[in-house]
C-alpha cells in the first residue's frame, strides 16, 4: 500500500511569494508540489509554465514537482518541463492525438508519467497503457479553476481505478484533484486514493503573515487520513 501524499496545488498560492508559499506548505508536512498548467485553450484559464517550475527549483525546492498539464497539444511542452525540473508529468488523454507517444516522451525525458481523467472521461484510455503509467489522476471537479466542490460520483471511479491498478500488479499512484478538504479526505482515501491535491483548502488557511499557517490544515488532513487506515 502506498504511503499517503498531500499535494498542495499552487494554483491557490500567492503567486507574488510563490517560493515562500511552497516552502511553508512543505515545512508543514506536505509531500509533493502540484503544479497546474493551463493554456486558455484546453481549459478556460491561463496559469504558469516551465519558467516558473525552473524558478522553484532554483529557489531550492527539492520535493517532487507534479506537473498537471491542462494544455492541448502536450508533446511540444513536455521536454521543456522535464528540463525545468518536473518529477511527474500528467496529461489528459483527449488532449493528445497519440497517447502512447506522449507517455513515452515523458519517460524518455526522465520523468514519471501519468494520465488524467476529467469527471466524465471514460477509463478506457487506460486499457493498453497500464505498463507505462506511474500515476493516474482523477479529477473530482471540471478542470480550470480552484475552489470548486468535490463531485461525489468520482468515488466510484476511484474504486474502479484502484481495482485496475491492483490487477496490473504495478506500483501506480492514484491521485485525486479537486474539492479535497478535511471533511471528505477520509472517504476519498477509503475509495482508494493515495495522493491528495489540496488547493484552496490548504492555501486558504490561516493568516498570510504567519509562516506556520499551514501546520493545522496539513495536520487535520493527515489526522483524517490516519483514521482511514486505522
Ligand atoms: C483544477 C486544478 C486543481 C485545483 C484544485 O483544474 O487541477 O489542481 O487547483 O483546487 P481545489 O483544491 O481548490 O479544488
Ligand atoms: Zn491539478
Amino acid at each position: 500500500m502506498n504511503e499517503f501524499w498531500i499535494a498542495p496545488s499552487i494554483l491557490s498560492a500567492d503567486f507574488a511569494r510563490l517560493g515562500e508559499e511552497v516552502d511553508n506548505a512543505l515545512k508543514s508536512g506536505a509531500d509533493i508540489v502540484h503544479f497546474d498548467v493551463m493554456d486558455n485553450h484546453y481549459v478556460p484559464n491561463l496559469t504558469i509554465g516551465p519558467l516558473v517550475c525552473e524558478a522553484l527549483r532554483k529557489y531550492g525546492v527539492t520535493a517532487p514537482i507534479d506537473v498537471h498539464l491542462m494544455v492541448k497539444p502536450v508533446d511540444r511542452i513536455i521536454p521543456d518541463f522535464a528540463k525545468a525540473g518536473a518529477s511527474y508529468i500528467t496529461f489528459h488523454p483527449e488532449a493528445s492525438e497519440h497517447v502512447d507517444r506522449s507517455l513515452q516522451l515523458i519517460k524518455d525525458n526522465g520523468c514519471k508519467a501519468g494520465l488524467v481523467f476529467n469527471p466524465a472521461t471514460p477509463l478506457n484510455h487506460l486499457d493498453h497503457v497500464m505498463d507505462k503509467l506511474d500515476m493516474i489522476l482523477l479529477m473530482s471537479v471540471n478542470p480550470g479553476f480552484g475552489g470548486q466542490s468535490f463531485i461525489p460520483y468520482v468515488l466510484d471511479k476511484l474504486r474502479e481505478v484502484q481495482k485496475r491498478i491492483a490487477a496490473s500488479g504495478r506500483n501506480i499512484r492514484l491521485e485525486i484533484d479537486g474539492g479535497v478538504n478535511p471533511k471528505n479526505i477520509r472517504e476519498i482515501a477509503a475509495a482508494g486514493a493515495d495522493t491528495f491535491v489540496a488547493g484552496s483548502a490548504l492555501f486558504g488557511a490561516g493568516k498570510p503573515e504567519d509562516p506556520n499557517r499551514y501546520d493545522s490544515i496539513v495536520g487535520s488532513l493527515r489526522e483524517e487520513l490516519a483514521k482511514s487506515r486505522a
